[in-house]
């Protein structure tokens, strides 16, 4: 489990009904996610699991590409689930990508868009493991190393401390899925810079994408204006036409389960 699982939980809760609203990144990952799974999958899926769904606003765009299919939206927090639109094809489950609840062997695609830098990664893709069928997809979307380096840059010129989060590389994700047995795996990432008026609007959105560190270990306590004012000092190199930029590392991972994959088999032998 990542430190700090309950003030994520917490968090997402209080920003569910506005979390549309300021999710200018994740909407954009969504949509260049859809694309790719549009484009790789050859056979429309029966049943998707949107895993981290949020407010499950890809739902709408995944029946439009796949009308028949039915999708299970999962989320951690119940009031993102809430904020659900009602389809007799969708059904909202409560549940932690951890320790998913769901059927072994249940799901044709797992669809995931910007939560995996949230969890233990490993014991997720082993939870996205059980749930696909043998020959299942995944396609997810997560944050690479090179998230808000502007911004990791600019703290180091005031102090030592972690205010950023480490992300892990994306060939650590693909060793991982590898390692855990998954087949056909692409990984790749791309840039994507979204700019800011100013260093509070910046911090605040980091915040909510999940880049902010969650580490139990950070110093505890409020930013002073002063360190305001010296990171805003430290970031006048990376402005450009008066705007703060963020550059965020959008990592893409697809991966199949083999059709040969039943899912653990226990031998016992007798004697
Ligand atoms: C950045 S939002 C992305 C939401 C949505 N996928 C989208 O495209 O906008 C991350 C979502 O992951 C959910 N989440 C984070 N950790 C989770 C976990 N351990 N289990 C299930 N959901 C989780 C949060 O509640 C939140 O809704």
């Amino acid at each position: 489990m990542p430190l700090e699982h309950d003030q994520i939980l917490t968090a997402f809760n209080r920003a569910a009904p506005q979390y549309e609203r300021h999710a200018v990144l994740q909407k954009e990952a969504m949509e260049r996610l859809l694309e790719r799974v549009e484009s790789d999958l050859t056979d429309a899926p029966n049943t998707i699991l949107d895993l981290g769904c949020g407010t499950g606003w890809a739902c709408q765009p995944l029946l439009t590409s796949y009308p028949q299919a039915q999708i299970i939206a999962a989320d951690f927090a119940a009031d993102m689930i809430a904020q659900i639109p009602p389809h007799a094809q969708v059904e909202g489950r409560v549940t932690d990508a951890h320790c998913i609840d769901i059927n072994a062997a249940s799901v044709d695609l797992v669809y995931s868009n910007l939560m995996l830098q949230w969890c233990n990664q490993e014991t997720v893709f082993k939870e996205i493991k059980r749930a696909l069928k043998p020959g299942g997809t995944l396609h997810i979307t997560s944050m690479g190393e090179h998230t808000l380096h502007e911004l990791k840059s600019a703290w180091q010129s005031i102090d030592q401390e972690p205010h950023v989060n480490s992300f892990a590389p994306t060939t650590e994700l693909a060793d991982c899925l590898f390692r855990l047995g998954f087949e056909e795996v692409i990984a790749d990432s791309e840039f994507i810079t979204m700019t800011y008026a100013n260093v509070f609007d910046l911090m605040r959105d980091i915040k909510n994408i999940g880049a902010h560190n969650t580490d139990n270990q950070r110093r505890k306590g409020l930013t002073t204006p002063q360190t305001i004012k010296r990171l805003d000092a430290a970031y006048q190199e990376f402005i450009q036409d008066g705007l703060y930029p963020a550059t965020y590392e959008l990592v893409y991972l697809r991966a199949k389960k083999s059709t040969t994959d039943k899912g653990l088999q226990v031998k016992i032998n007798a004697t």
